[in-house]
């Protein structure tokens, strides 16, 4: 894919980015998501591509923008498909919590598992500690494992969680494992992420998230050397109809290849608020600054950009 392509897309995450930020702590998810959903599709479709949204804001008739189907950029090569969340952690934003980004992650058509909106169990980590893990693995053989990989002691280990109910047991089991636990109240795509960074201070993300982000953060941790295992876990029948009717099993684990096949893979993501991946946007006097991270499949290249954008 190219490089420039990826730039641009840099461009679209900020702007999504610059959108949310002007909701932070105001109670408003509808108005903050609309911003990000809004710039960011505007500037895709300044874009010389053809993107096919294999993962967006819900089907057509529940979304009127960058809904699943659609075709976004000006047409012509290259053909790709496009997985987004214009704002993820959408509550973040508007509850002034921590950790918010916009993120995209792209590649030829037909490379994206174009998921259903449920739920999924997922265990990542990093390049070093790819081998040592399994979703059918006890908490505690995983964190013994992910530390040995490492080359660190097991009460050395993170571990980040989605601060849920549906998590307390699983918090417990880590605690008694001996690691550590860090909790986040949203955002387990620059959570998954964060494993794949060395200087991030997270080792392993376990737990329940969104499907959708699953697709998102896999697309990265594969890129990144690292690996990420899920399975379905619809949460009530209407959820399991979906994964279903979508031709998709709740038996099958998942891994980063089957959520992103090949190598042409391109994530995106600009911080909106500080979070375990990236910095938030900051704002002076005359500028507003934004920070994304852009991950290149065919070179492993991991590119940090900063930008100053004139008020
Ligand atoms: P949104 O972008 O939809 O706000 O998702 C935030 C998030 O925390 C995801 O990172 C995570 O995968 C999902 O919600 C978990 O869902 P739930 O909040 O229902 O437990």
């Amino acid at each position: 894919m190219d490089r420039n392509l990826a730039l641009e897309f840099v461009r679209v995450t900020e702007a999504a980015a610059i959108a949310a930020y002007a909701w932070i702590g105001k109670g408003d998810n509808n108005a903050a998501d609309g911003a990000a959903v809004d710039a960011m599709r505007t500037w895709f479709n300044e874009i010389p591509f053809s993107g096919k949204v294999v993962i967006g804001e819900g089907s057509k008739d529940e979304a009127p923008e960058l809904y699943t189907g659609e075709k976004i950029g000006l047409g012509g090569a290259p053909y790709m498909d496009i997985a987004v969340d214009p704002l993820e952690c959408t509550n973040s934003v508007a509850y002034g919590r921590y950790n918010a980004t916009s993120v995209i992650a792209a590649g030829p058509r037909g490379t994206l598992l174009s998921a259903p909106d449920t739920y999924m169990d997922k265990i990542a980590v990093g390049r070093k500690a790819k081998k040592a893990i399994n979703l059918d693995a006890s908490v505690a053989t995983n964190i013994k494992n992910v530390a040995k990989a490492l080359g660190k002691k097991v009460s050395d280990v993170t571990v980040i969680i989605l601060e849920r109910d549906r998590h307390k047991s699983l918090i417990q089991e880590v605690r008694k494992a001996g690691a550590r636990v860090r909790l986040i109240s949203d955002g387990d795509v620059a959570a998954a992420i964060a494993t794949c960074m060395p200087d991030s201070g997270i080792d392993l993300l376990l737990g329940v998230g969104g499907s959708t982000e699953a697709v998102l953060g896999g697309a990265a941790v594969k890129i990144l050397g690292g690996e990420m295992y899920c399975r379905f876990k619809p949460t009530d029948a209407h959820h399991a109809n979906l994964v279903k009717k979508a031709g998709f099993n709740t038996k099958k684990i998942y891994s980063t290849e089957d959520l992103a096949k090949g190598k042409e893979l391109m994530f995106t993501a600009t911080g909106i608020i500080d979070g375990p991946l990236l910095p938030g946007v900051l704002v002076t006097n005359d500028a507003l600054i934004t920070h994304s991270v852009v991950v290149r499949g065919e070179t492993s290249t991991l590119r940090y950009v900063t930008t100053h954008h004139q008020r």
